[in-house]
């Protein structure tokens, strides 16, 4: 497959990934409420010929495309979900619901995954086996993608690989992340209670104060990064939360704290998780309180195949032989295409959205967010290509 002829016919649809990008952007819809944007897609991908199901764990839509040779399966996902933020941009696709935005890029995948369904299906007689499209709600924290592996999505056809991808607007158009191995971080959910004995603020031999307590263990848990872990690996332990006391002049019986724990590989995940439960207990009961450590785990890494990776990183350069391909960035946020991943080797590949002109955008999840869409037609390219290479070369 030449990938010039690929290129040109992303570029080709530019604008109706413009289009169908700008009106998604103006109507965000919260995951599990992807009505419009499901019926959206249900609809383009039935005027494509495909064998298409909605209605998947809520609002998620799955496609198949039927290559014209036999071959493999591959599936490929995109997430559909906005966030309750509003929008601060100003563009004049702003987004119509108040308190309601896409700032994460998820409106680019969707157009980004019609594109490619659109360019696979004139490319019929050259794609081998079947192409799978997942088209997915929930992403931001509600657990969509478990809630469609329950639902059977990885069955009949059980995928052999599988591709997504995520606009990342920390790099500009033109940059691809194409890593080996963990690519984003897995994620817990820490909760510590720790419990004292209240008392009257001015009398505090009286009492067991939990605030001191709960001040103390904040502290001390940044020694776990610091001091536990080996300096050339990576974990982030971050605490976000204090709740404690009611007034100003009661020492109280408890304080809360809440965070999350963020880690790539197993054992390091372990010892964070074993090192939060020993400080916090151990500074506890020095101050005389007791405390009660619940870790919940929220999202696994996103670990990709090597194999896999490499072959979207080729198809990457043979489309773009000026682009700039990274094989090293990670980020310690998560993506619930870890549980896919989890289930079917893939690669995750992140793709360089920011405005040229302004160098850089603005972060994801942030009212200002917005994205240069040059990257359209790129990713629509990129993930075409990749799929039409893995399915020929399995
Ligand atoms: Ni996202």
């Amino acid at each position: 497959m030449d990938p010039s002829l690929l290129r040109r016919e992303a570029e080709a649809i530019g604008g109706r990934l413009t289009a169908w990008r700008r009106d998604l952007h103006q109507h965000p819809e919260i995951g599990f409420q992807e009505r419009r944007t499901a019926s959206i897609v249900a609809g383009e991908l039935r005027a494509l010929g495909l064998d298409v199901q909605t209605g998947i764990a809520e609002t998620g839509v799955v496609a198949v495309l039927q290559g014209e040779r036999p071959g493999c399966t591959l599936m490929l996902r995109w997430d559909m979900d906005a966030l309750p933020i509003q929008e601060a941009a100003g563009a004049p696709y702003a987004s119509v619901h108040p308190g309601l935005m896409h700032a994460c890029g998820h409106d680019g995948h969707v157009a980004i995954g019609l594109g490619v369904a659109q360019v696979l299906s004139s490319h019929r007689s050259e794609v081998r086996g079947c192409v799978k499209l997942l088209f997915q709600p929930g992403e931001e924290g509600l657990g969509g993608a478990e809630r469609m592996i329950a639902a059977g999505v990885l069955e009949n056809p059980v995928p052999d690989a599988a591709l997504g991808v995520h606009l990342w607007n920390v790099r500009p158009v033109g940059w691809f992340g194409i890593a080996d191995g963990p690519v984003m971080a897995g994620a817990e959910l820490l909760e510590i209670e720790i419990l004292g004995q209240g008392g009257h603020g001015a009398a505090p031999q009286q009492a067991t104060d939990p605030v001191v307590a709960a001040a103390q263990v904040v502290s001390a848990l940044q020694t776990i990064v610091s001091r536990n872990l080996d300096p050339r690996a990576t974990a982030v332990v971050s605490v976000t939360q204090i709740h404690a006391g009611e007034t100003f002049n009661v020492i109280p019986d408890r304080a809360v704290l809440r965070g999350t724990i963020r880690t790539f590989e197993p054992e390091i995940r372990q010892m964070v998780m074993r090192r939060v439960t020993e400080v916090t207990a151990g500074i506890a009961a020095a101050l005389g309180c007791t405390a009660r450590v619940r870790l919940t785990p929220l999202t696994p890494p996103v670990v990709n195949d090597p194999a896999v990776s490499a072959k979207v990183r080729a198809a990457a350069r043979g489309l773009f032989p000026d682009a700039v391909v990274d094989e090293s960035e990670r980020s310690m946020v998560s993506e619930d295409m870890a549980f896919f991943l989890q289930a079917v080797p893939g690669c995750f590949s992140l793709v360089g959205s920011a405005d040229r002109e302004r160098g850089q955008g603005p972060a994801h999840h942030n009212s200002q967010f917005d994205f240069d869409e040059a990257v359209l037609p790129r990713a629509v390219a990129l993930l075409a290509a990749a799929t039409i290479d893995l399915l020929s070369e399995a």
